[in-house]
């Protein structure tokens, strides 16, 4: 093979705590050596979502010990890098990553000045051409169905409608907040396990997509459509806020499990469940926050971990995908593969094309300055 068509792809082994997955399996790692991708693989990045060392080496990768980002034209990993990660990283080099970057400043700045091309998994635009690589919604997806099983198992009460010998019991009601990828995932989950499901978005689309799934969307008076940019939300005002939350207390005081997915792209989520909503609700209801690493849906959620306020657990959800870390990954990885294929061809090796709108919307740095127009003005505002 002539070295000038060889492209080489680390796949770090993850360091942030907590996190389980890998942004490559054996499976992506044969698929990408048909694209003349040699991948190396960190000792042991597989083993948090049951890849073992071994089943990379039997696909083709190289087992690497220390961290060889400096010599890899390709770095994947899944939660946005430390700086220390940034460090060993050489200027060229083009990183796919979750990066949060609205989170995470310090590290698009230190991206930007060393030189890397960061192509964050987190903002490839929501285009049909780019649906394999969305990694957004591959992950939501787990987060929406883990979500509706974390809140059954919570609750101590049934989700179908029974009919016993020693009478009828009544279907679990759930309340999901956000209707978008993981919101819907909850709501078919729900809807399989036999739940009255009702829903409360503000894109008008999500009204049709709530119904087909047979659940019931709940209505704010004067509501406007605020649908905004790539079929996202926009953020909405207080006023309205306070008309949603005077329609959701009355649906949360009678539900016993509360999915919260409600996001802004790049801000805090909305807040939509107060203390207040929260004392209103029945002893032994469940909030499952998936929006907590954005601050969270509800005003008591603690990304640390799970809260009891008055017999009412809140139970952040930002890290369910980690929780399903070998489905998780295998979805992640064929999104990082499909994203490789773009950008790399099997004769010419590595080529990096901004124009290509794939490329383009997924571009976060590049020639040492931050190219996403929203990140950069954050971080101006922050000098
Ligand atoms: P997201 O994670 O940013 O937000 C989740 C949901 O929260 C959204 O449906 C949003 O409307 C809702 N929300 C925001 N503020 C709210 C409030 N105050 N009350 C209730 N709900 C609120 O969005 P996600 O799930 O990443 O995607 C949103 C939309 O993007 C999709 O529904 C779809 O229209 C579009 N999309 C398009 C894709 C494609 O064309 N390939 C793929 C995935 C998503």
């Amino acid at each position: 093979m002539d070295d000038t068509s060889t492209t080489t792809l680390l796949v770090r082994r993850e360091t942030r705590d907590g996190e389980r997955r890998v942004a490559a399996t054996p499976d992506s790692v044969r698929r990408l050596a048909k694209r003349n991708v040699e991948v190396l693989v960190e000792r042991g990045a597989g083993q948090g979502a049951r890849f073992p060392d071994a089943t990379y080496e039997d696909a083709g990768a190289t087992l690497v010990d220390d961290d060889r980002a400096a010599d890899a034209d390709l770095v994947a990993q899944v939660a946005p890098p430390t700086l220390a990660q940034v460090d060993a990283l050489s200027a060229g080099t083009v990183l796919l990553s979750l990066l949060a970057p609205h989170r995470h400043l310090d590290v698009v700045k230190a991206l930007a000045d060393k030189g890397v091309s960061t192509l964050a998994m987190d903002l490839v635009p929501r285009i049909t051409r780019a649906q394999a690589i969305d990694a957004l919604s591959s992950q939501a997806n787990v987060s929406g169905y883990r979500a509706v099983i974390e809140a059954a198992y919570a609750l101590d009460k049934y989700f179908p409608l029974f009919m016993t010998a020693a009478g009828t019991i009544r279907p679990a009601r759930v309340v999901v907040l956000g209707a978008g990828v993981a919101g819907l995932q909850a709501v078919a989950t729900a809807k399989r396990l036999g739940a009255i499901v009702h829903v409360s978005d503000i894109r008008e689309a999500a009204r049709d997509e709530v119904a087909s799934l047979g659940a019931t969307f709940i209505e704010v008076p004067d509501a406007e459509d605020a649908t905004g940019e790539g079929g996202y939300a926009k953020e909405v005002g207080e006023s309205f806020l306070e008309r949603q939350r005077a329609v959701l207390t009355e649906h949360l005081s009678q539900a016993n499990a509360v999915i919260c997915t409600a996001q802004i792209p790049g801000r805090p989520a909305p807040q939509l469940v107060t203390q207040e909503m929260v004392e209103a609700m029945q002893p032994g209801a469940v909030v499952i926050d998936i929006a907590a690493a954005d601050g969270g849906n509800c005003a008591l959620t603690d990304v640390t971990g799970t809260v009891d306020h008055q017999g009412v657990r809140i139970i952040p959800g930002h890290d369910f995908p980690s929780a399903m870390a070998n489905e998780a990954s295998a979805l992640y990885a064929l999104n990082i593969a499909t994203f490789c294929e773009l950008l790399v061809d099997e004769e010419e090796g590595l080529h990096l094309d901004v124009d290509d709108d794939v490329v383009a919307g997924a571009l976060l740095t590049h020639d040492g300055a931050v190219t996403a127009p929203r990140i950069a003005e954050m971080l101006e505002e922050d000098a």
